[in-house]
């Protein structure tokens, strides 16, 4: 599974933009780096321009090109798709289940569902309570069961103490939803790239209405929010309140998806720390259960 072909082209086109900065840093030319009176006209273009673009408000994309190019390379994926691209364009909803998948049972609360590439949750599953998400800025109207609002809300919380202010992207999507997002995903990049950071319908954690896509606050997508310090903050303390990253770095080989800083879980307080403190992800103890 394609870890490095998901990131790669992200690092070969962030290349061109930081080399503006490169000019700055660099040892070389060492007339860059401290004046000594012989910078030109054309040294200082660059720089001016840089700071031009920047009052133009380019700034979030000069200051995130890897995750303005990760949504050219099907990198991200937590967009709620144009309005245009109907649910039927690419991928029917009465073809969304291809043999030998597994189609989850609904027992209980849900909360432990393990919903991944091979399992999903029927279409028709509506989870309990959802709920509108009011405390924290999001992008629209964004559902959560109301059950784990308190819990985000502190999450939130604590990351305004730690100097972060989040906000939601995407939470919870219907089973529609998510063919409506999968089939944008397979127009832009194909099917196979797709399946990569975009879970097919009833295969997303989105639909058990526990899980946010987290963004930046004040800044439209694509926030920054995937290679910002807020990202590393919530890696070391989502789990404090209940809270997993179910798609992390490393673990592709056992998701079958990117990793995805941004997408978090709630599965609940003691097993988030557990999960935590063994570095294991959400799919490695659901498929030992
Ligand atoms: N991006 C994750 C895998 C989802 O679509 O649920
Ligand atoms: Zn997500």
């Amino acid at each position: 599974m394609a870890e490095a072909t998901g990131f790669e082209p992200v690092r070969a086109c962030a290349q061109p933009i930081f080399e503006i900065g490169a000019l700055v840093h660099s040892a070389t030319p060492p007339n860059l780096l401290y004046y000594n009176g012989s910078m030109r006209l054309k040294h200082l273009f660059p720089i001016l321009v840089y700071f031009f673009l920047l009052g133009l408000g380019a700034g979030n994309h000069l200051a995130y090109p890897q995750e303005i190019v990760a949504q050219e390379s099907w990198g991200l994926f937590a967009t709620i798709p144009p309005g245009e691209i109907t649910q039927g364009s690419v991928l029917g909803t009465g073809n969304a289940f291809s043999a030998g998948e597994i189609v989850l049972p609904i027992v209980g609360d849900m909360l432990l569902a393990h919903v991944n590439k091979t399992y999903a949750l029927p279409a028709s599953y509506v989870p309990p309570h959802l709920t509108p998400i009011t405390a924290v800025p999001t992008a629209g109207t964004q559902l959560l069961r109301s059950s784990v609002l308190p819990y985000l809300y502190q999450l939130f919380g604590a990351a305004e103490n730690a100097g972060f202010n989040l906000s939601i992207v995407s939470s919870y999507r219907s089973y529609a939803t998510q063919v409506a997002t999968f089939n944008y995903w397979v127009s832009r990049y194909g099917y196979s790239a797709a399946t990569t950071g975009s879970a097919r319908p009833g295969h997303s954690e989105h639909q058990l209405g526990t899980t946010v896509d987290l963004g930046l606050a004040g800044k439209s997508w694509p926030t920054g929010y995937s290679i910002s310090p807020a990202a590393g903050w919530v890696a070391k303390n989502a789990h404090k309140f209940g809270f997993v990253v179910s798609y992390q770095s490393g673990k592709t080989a056992v998701t079958g998806y990117i990793s995805e800083p941004w997408h978090i879980r709630w599965v609940g307080i003691e097993l988030a720390i557990e999960l935590y403190k063994q570095n294991l992800s959400l799919e490695e103890y659901l498929s030992h259960q």
